[in-house]
């Protein structure tokens, strides 16, 4: 039987400048994978993963969803579901440094083996990226590596792309960049609007991420010469109204 979470303690799960993963992170090969999820809001991402782990039956279990806002929606529904939820404000925190350290504090914890960021909106500081390296993932509003940052239906738009998107990438120090496991391709159709662009590229989202994390709990994932590759030669790239998985 596969191995829950294989890849965790692969040393080819290096990302280049970064330490190798440390092994004593994974005391046991036979647990579940365990997952944190941060939020920054509305947590439709969360959600999409949360019901993908329960349906799909993963060999994992999301432990804590954890947001940087008191307010945000999401919480509430993984309250609902039975995860544990906390809040560390980044408001109360007079640096990003000091905000980091205690956000690491709350997702260790909870002893994750991979940590989601799902519309996360802080920019993390290269010495907490580091501290998960190889564990932390995003998933970013657009076909990366055009359009990183703020605003991505809007910078599409602006300069006529006729295809959008999203990709879930492994979280680097530099901002919507690092070795990509996903992408996720919808058309922009003329007379979008921002908003009309952004509710189609997250229909595709909440495909594209559910799968990618599903390929690492299964412990499928490699990074070979930096590049993401995975067992079984899944396609990687996600249509909206396209069937497959
Ligand atoms: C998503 O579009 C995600 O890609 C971006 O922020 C949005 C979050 O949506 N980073 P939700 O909170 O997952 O509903």
């Amino acid at each position: 039987m596969k191995k829950p979470c294989a890849a965790r303690d692969d040393a080819v799960f290096c990302l280049s400048n970064c330490p190798t993963l440390s092994t004593s992170l994974f005391p046991s090969a036979d647990e579940p994978c365990r997952l944190v999820i941060l939020i920054s809001g509305r947590g439709s991402n969360m959600q999409s993963i949360v019901d993908a782990c329960r349906n799909e039956n993963w060999p994992a279990r999301v432990v804590a969803v954890i947001a940087n806002k008191p307010d945000a929606a999401g919480l509430a529904w993984a309250a609902e579901q039975g995860i544990a939820t906390a809040v560390v404000p980044h408001r109360d925190y007079p640096s990003r440094e000091a905000f980091d350290v205690a956000l690491a504090r709350e997702i260790d914890r909870h002893e994750p083996h991979y940590v989601l960021l799902a519309g996360f909106m802080r920019v993390l500081t290269t010495g907490f990226v580091a501290g998960y390296t190889g564990r932390l993932v995003n998933i970013h509003p657009s076909l990366l590596p055009a359009f990183p940052g703020l605003h991505t239906h809007a910078q599409a738009l602006a300069v006529g792309v006729q295809a959008h998107g999203c990709t879930v990438h492994f979280v680097t120090p530099v901002l919507d960049h690092g070795p990509i496991l996903a992408q996720g391709v919808v058309p922009v159709r003329a007379g979008d609007t921002p908003e009309d662009l952004a509710s189609r590229v997250l229909q595709i989202e909440h495909r594209v991420y559910p799968a990618a994390v599903r390929w690492l709990v299964e412990g499928r994932v490699r990074l070979v010469d930096n590049l993401v590759r995975v067992e079984g030669d899944t396609q990687r790239l996600f249509f909206l109204g396209d069937a497959h998985e």
